[in-house]
């Protein structure tokens, strides 16, 4: 009786070796294919290139120098100031021309005493010159919709030598 046992036993023993072997010869396999960790490898170099990017953007002050001014074109629209990071000079004198191209939003400008009222399809123009170097907030000092305490930005004011 015991002997009929033994034979079907057997057969699986050695088919459990046959599949240990065969996993063994697919994780082998598996690590012949090292080009997938170079992958990651390139991912990681371009990452840091960014970096480069975003520095030389924030230092480059926005806008062009017209008649000795510096002249930045804002569009205001539900519910963003597009662009919404101005880079200035310290010192310079900044003229905004802002137009709304929907409803009537508004221009507050912390630090600078700037509250201004931007009427549907028209540009307000708004000079000062930036006495301080630092981040000064504005937002949208209108109530235009939903979205009106997320429509702000940031106005950043370099020194004159940077
Ligand atoms: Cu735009 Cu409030």
């Amino acid at each position: 009786m015991r002997q009929k046992y033994v034979t079907p036993a057997t057969v699986l023993v050695v088919a459990v070796v046959l599949v240990v072997i065969a996993a063994f010869a697919s994780i082998r396999d598996g690590s012949n294919a090292d080009s997938h960790e170079h992958e990651h490898d390139d991912m990681q170099s371009h990452d840091s290139s960014h970096h480069d990017d975003d520095k030389s953007l924030s230092d480059e002050p926005s806008g062009v120098i017209k008649d000795g001014e510096r002249v930045i074109e804002v569009r205001a629209r539900q519910f963003e100031f597009d662009p919404n990071s101005i880079v200035v000079r310290k010192g310079e004198t900044v003229r905004l021309e802002i137009t709304s191209e929907d409803v009537t939003h508004g221009f507050n400008l912390e630090g600078h005493d700037i509250d201004r009222e931007l009427k549907p399809n028209q540009t307000e123009t708004i000079t000062f010159v930036p006495e301080k170097s630092g981040r000064f907030q504005f937002r949208c000092s209108v109530y235009c919709g939903r979205g009106h305490t997320d429509m702000n930005g940031e106005l950043i004011v370099i020194e004159q030598d940077g």
